[in-house]
């Protein structure tokens, strides 16, 4: 059910997305997740396994709290995205992600509307998720990542 669309041009949104976009998880890069998981374990926030993505040269651990969670994540290489990322600006807020319906259709959309992306594709993530970025120039800054709702998960094949 859609309930946030109260204009045609929501309307026409939202029979793109298919609901108001969630925040699904915001990305922060730390240079250990065993020294920067104690402040979220004080707050009570349980810190979930690590996972190492070998492809992105990461440590991955999520961070639960109420309708979404946190995504520490720690460089295994110096010339990485992250460790490049811990370089030039230090530890930090890295991304805000965003699950929408269909992650295709938005990557179409904003291939269509011309926004600079990062990604050259939709790409399959941690947990088997379909994600891609939106570039910080486009965004206020901000690195964007559109990740696609479970329901896209299945019978997809690995981009190379
Ligand atoms: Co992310």
């Amino acid at each position: 059910v859609i309930d946030w669309a109260e204009t045609a041009a929501d309307r026409d949104l939202a029979s793109v997305i298919g609901h108001a976009p969630r925040v699904d998880h915001i990305g922060i890069a730390v240079r250990s997740i065993a020294a920067a998981r104690s402040i979220y374990e004080l707050l009570g926030m349980p810190v979930g396994a690590i996972e190492t993505i070998e492809r992105e040269q990461v440590r991955v651990a999520m961070v639960a709290i109420e309708g979404t969670r946190l995504e520490l994540l720690e460089p295994t290489a110096d010339d990485s995205t992250i460790g490049r990322f811990l370089a030039k600006r230090g530890e930090g807020l890295h991304h805000v992600a965003f699950s929408v319906q269909d992650v295709d259709a938005i990557f179409a959309q904003l291939t269509t509307a011309k926004v600079k992306l990062a990604s050259a594709h939709v790409g399959l993530g941690a947990g088997s998720h379909r994600y891609f970025f939106v570039h910080p120039s486009a965004a206020g800054g901000v690195l964007i990542e559109i990740v696609g709702v479970a329901s896209q998960l299945a019978n997809l094949p690995e981009p190379a």
